[in-house]
């Protein structure tokens, strides 16, 4: 039975901001952050090759799942939860529709709207003949919105991609004598952001319309048969034959052939090159394991966080989630960070950033603890949660605490529509992508560039001047590309890896910014290495620690060019004359530290509150080299879970 697609609860969400984001598109084509597309015209019984497409997708992550078939008229299928709960749904009807061999199929990770059956893809018209799946952002999707309804469209969901289908509708109406192929390229030049689109519609019922800006597509080519899919994951049982759809291109299919074209209609050649990945080796974008996928994500994860936010033009920082609490955060008495694991390593930044650019006063407490004793918290007190997941029980709970005893609270998440994004009073959204991995690497960065932009946002006006503001914004814009220069290290990271694997104990040790970097690298190695390591403010060492230095001893300084690198190299000798074997994180053309460390992994320069951004990046490849090495699962290290959702 389709399913409804009406309203069913209104989402708290809209106070939480979105932003835009982009496709990744280093080196590998399949490389990316989205969410799944399926898509098949041919002679095969659609919906299991739909179902199972959608589940070949699964890896990526995903929060509902949908299907349209096209036989004669549309029918639709999507619902909150996993694909499995879909086939289900769906089971009942697979009689009725067997013959159907022509239709589209998404895996959604919400980016406008929270995870629901309405939400969901794929989106259809008033008429309901016109069915679209979308991938990606539409970043003028509220104009559209605003437009499409003063001409009497109602939108039923909360998507930025809802607006897509009402304006292909609206441009065949509206514009004599044109097709759909027309209506299809009109509505992509209305629109800006990223897509990777896939559409179909009864009153054209033999073609399905395909469109990528930003977000990857690949055509799958059959004999009399053509299959779609964000990534080839889908495709390799059915065939190696493939197109890759360029960024501006579209093509149309119809079981007898295909058509490429630029959005503007310029023909295109299409190259069909022939598979080799193995199925595995697809998901995982090339890379080994997850982790390390998304480490390398990270050059890109960065530019997604800021896409919006940063205005060059005129050196500003517009966060929408918090744009309208901007003065209740600078005039609170103090900030409370609150989170665990990793992200209590980017709370710890977050206060070093807050109170040195807005001048805050900020307490950054474990989740676990502050919700276990009887904390001073209450009005005039903003309590700022950051959780990648938006899950983990222990943040969520002390969330509420705070709350309750009459604080603001806002969040930073990564996932859209989780708990805590709900339950927050306003906050951002990092739009990292799903983290698979579950050590993570690229929320991190997410949330440091997040709580970068929001120091500067609160300081503005405060203690940053206007020039200050504008160097800052023009450096970090450059640092995802420096970034990119240290994943080129990797390799001699490896050997690095290969030279202290065998250590059972590692030091990591950094001052001001780099303390918390410090800590999140010996979290990184522990937690998939298994090897014990700690992270200790530099200066701290001599006030016990000391004692553990010998010979055999790894001892990790991040040693990046700042106010107190002085310090750091006298804490280095201090290592060295007990024979602790120094590694050293320093900045490229420091000459000075080769001479005590026994290595030294560079990195570009950049100004001291960028840092944290650049050090981590080899700490993350060095625990996932030294795991590797090890012969652990570095995607699934033992007794741990990826969303801790217990005490
Ligand atoms: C980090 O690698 C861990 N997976 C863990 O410390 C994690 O950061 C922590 O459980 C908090 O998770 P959250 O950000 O989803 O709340
Ligand atoms: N922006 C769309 C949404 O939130 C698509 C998200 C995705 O790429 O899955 O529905």
């Amino acid at each position: 039975m389709p399913v409804s697609i009406e309203c069913s609860r209104v989402s708290t969400l809209s106070r939480f901001e979105v932003i835009a984001r982009h496709d990744i598109s280093i080196h590998i084509q399949i490389f990316m952050l989205m969410c799944g597309i399926v898509g098949y015209i041919g002679n095969r019984e659609v919906a299991p090759l739909l179902l199972q497409g959608l589940k070949r997708l699964e890896y990526r992550g995903y929060d509902s799942a949908g299907i349209a078939l096209l036989n004669g008229s549309l029918s639709v299928w999507k619902q909150k939860g996993c694909v499995s709960l879909l086939e289900e749904a769906f089971s009942g009807s697979a009689a009725i529709i067997k013959d159907v061999t022509i239709g589209i199929g998404h895996t959604r990770w919400a980016t406008h709207g929270d995870p629901s059956d309405r939400n969901a893809h794929p989106h259809v018209n008033a008429e309901g003949d016109i069915a679209l799946i979308h991938n990606g952002i539409i970043e003028n999707h509220a104009v559209l919105r605003l437009e499409l309804e003063k001409q009497g469209y109602s939108f039923v969901s909360e998507t930025d991609s809802e607006v897509l289908v009402h304006l292909i509708d609206h441009l065949w109406t509206q514009i004599p004598l044109i097709d759909f192929e027309s209506a299809v390229r009109e509505a992509l030049t209305l629109v800006e952001g990223t897509y990777g689109i896939c559409v179909l519609s009864q009153r054209e019922p033999d073609k399905l319309i395909v469109a990528r800006q930003g977000s990857p597509l690949v055509i799958g080519v059959g004999v009399d048969e053509y299959f779609i899919a964000s990534d080839a994951a889908p495709l390799v049982e059915y065939t190696r034959r493939v197109i890759y759809l360029h960024d501006g291109e579209m093509a149309v299919m119809r079981q007898s052939g295909f058509r490429v074209s630029t959005i503007d209609n310029i023909e295109q050649d299409a190259v069909v090159s022939e598979l080799d990945f193995k199925l595995e080796e697809i998901e995982k974008g090339g890379f080994d394991h997850f982790m390390l996928k998304e480490i390398f994500e990270q050059p890109v994860v960065m530019r997604d966080v800021m896409r919006g936010r940063i205005r060059l033009a005129d050196k500003t920082v517009h966060l929408g989630g918090i744009n309208d609490h901007l003065e209740e955060l600078r005039s609170a008495h103090r900030m409370v960070i609150l989170a665990c694991g990793t992200s209590w390593h980017a709370g710890l930044i977050g206060k070093y950033l807050i109170e040195e650019f807005a001048r805050i006063p900020v307490q950054v407490d474990y989740a676990s603890e502050f919700r276990y004793r009887n904390p001073v918290v209450g009005p005039g007190d903003v309590v700022m949660v950051i959780s990648q997941s938006g899950e983990t029980a222990d943040t969520l709970a002390a969330m509420r605490m705070a709350k309750k005893r009459g604080a603001k609270v806002m969040g930073l998440c990564n996932v859209v529509g989780s708990t805590i994004a709900r339950e927050t009073d306003f906050g951002l959204y990092t739009h990292a992508g799903p983290e698979i991995g579950v050590a993570s690497t690229k929320a991190f960065t997410a949330q440091v560039v997040a709580l970068i932009m929001l120091s500067i946002a609160l300081g503005k006006n405060r203690t940053m001047s206007d020039p200050e503001i504008a160097g800052l914004l023009d450096e970090l814009v450059q640092v995802p590309e420096k970034a990119a220069r240290i994943l080129q290290r990797n390799e001699e990271i490896l050997r690095i890896a290969e030279r202290y694997k065998d250590a059972s104990n590692f030091f990591y040790l950094g001052r001001g910014l780099s303390f918390p970097v410090a800590l999140e690298g010996a979290l990184k190695l522990k937690e998939i290495s298994y090897i014990h390591a700690e992270g200790y403010p530099a200066a701290e060492m001599k006030h016990g620690p000391i004692a553990l230095i010998d010979k055999e001893l790894p001892v990790i300084f991040i040693a990046a060019q700042e106010s107190s690198y002085k310090k750091v190299l006298s804490n280095i000798e201090e290592v060295r004359c007990r024979k602790g074997r120094v590694i050293a994180i320093a900045t490229e053309g420091d000459r000075e530290i080769s001479r005590l460390a026994e290595q030294v992994i560079y990195i570009p320069h950049v100004s001291p509150p960028l840092l944290p951004l650049l050090t981590v990046i080899p700490l993350q490849l060095l625990a996932y080299h030294i795991a590797n090495l090890r012969g652990h699962n570095v995607d699934r290290p033992r007794n741990l879970a990826k969303s801790v959702t217990v005490e």
